[in-house]
């Protein structure tokens, strides 16, 4: 049985790749993606999330979230992914286009988690403001809520300032609500997604694969000339896609997270481990077969979309 999911993300070219690979993996279902600001501010990640559904010929429904973070002003990362969020990246105009939800990103995820079947996983990898609103507005929705799967904070270090990773800086009152919360969740952070970068061969090897190889390339070849060191490209988003789709890939420690919400350590994740902690704080992981999966991930979207 397929996963269902919710993704909630800020486009953002990692969150484009991410996003694909969900789209067309086996493993899961995606029911819904609900955008937020953070990359780029609300108008352009919900453009560029809609534009990407369209692009991939899917129907999933995507629904407007929060502008701005709880308290804090919005900080973006418009020198990672272009103003627009995708570098210079242009999506076609589609024809019978998927219609914006006229609700609100967190009234959408509570309809659908309290009316689902399953248990529904949340996937953040963007700002963790949507995700905080919704536990704090509907806490009848944590039951049926299986685990969180998100990409943000670091066990070690930072890429936003020394010790706080972007999407829990962006708003750390959200991250907090979210971490001291007693429900699952597996923790993505720098520690891993900097250890799963993959190369330009890899690139290289899909660039060749019809509109998708075309789309990722070109969005790593913007990218790539801000973030990537020695020719390696760290497509943070993708790695908590690929937990649920090949947890056996990762290895990891129980732990609890404290977020600092204020001062100069703003954003940074507190991690202390003990076996009993409800966050499963991904800190290792095969590289190679995470970029073998990389390959063969869009190789099949390839497929499914032109084969
Ligand atoms: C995270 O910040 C964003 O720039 C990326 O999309 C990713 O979610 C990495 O720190
Ligand atoms: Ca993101």
């Amino acid at each position: 049985m397929k996963t269902p999911i919710i993704i909630d993300t800020d486009p953002g070219i990692d969150d484009v790749i991410a996003i694909t690979a969900a789209l067309f993996a086996e493993e899961l279902d995606v029911k819904l993606i609900t955008t937020v600001g953070g990359n780029v501010g609300i108008e352009n990640t919900t453009r560029n999330a809609v534009n990407l559904v369209n692009f991939l010929g899917k129907g999933t429904p995507v629904a407007k979230g929060t502008a701005q973070p709880l308290l804090n002003k919005l900080v973006n990362a418009s020198f990672v992914h272009g103003e627009s969020g995708v570098g210079g990246y242009r999506f076609e105009e589609q024809e019978n286009a998927t219609v914006l939800s006229t609700r609100h990103a967190v009234e959408e995820m509570k309809e659908l988690i309290l009316h689902s079947a399953e248990p529904v996983t949340l996937v953040p990898i963007g700002p963790l403001t949507n995700v905080a609103l919704l536990l704090r507005m509907y806490p009848k929705t944590k039951s049926n809520i299986k685990e969180i799967v998100l990409m943000g904070g670091a066990a070690q270090g930072g890429n936003r300032t020394p010790v706080a990773e972007f999407n829990i800086f962006a708003d750390p009152h959200a991250a907090k609500i979210v971490f001291d919360e007693q429900i699952k969740i597996v923790m993505c952070g720098l520690d891993v997604t900097r250890l799963t970068s993959i190369t330009t061969e890899n690139v290289r090897e899909i660039e060749g694969l019809g509109k998708v190889g075309d789309m990722v390339s070109r969005l790593l070849s913007d990218y790539d000339s801000t973030t990537s060191t020695h020719g390696s490209i760290t497509i943070h988003d993708l790695c908590a896609v690929f937990y649920l789709t090949r947890p056996e890939i990762f290895k990891g420690k129980r732990a609890t997270v404290n977020v600092v919400t204020e001062g100069e350590a703003s954003g940074c994740t507190v991690t202390h481990y003990t076996e009993d902690g409800h966050v499963f704080v991904c800190l290792d992981a095969d590289v190679e077969e995470f970029r073998r999966e990389f390959v063969s991930t869009f190789k099949k979207v390839y497929e499914k979309m032109e084969g």
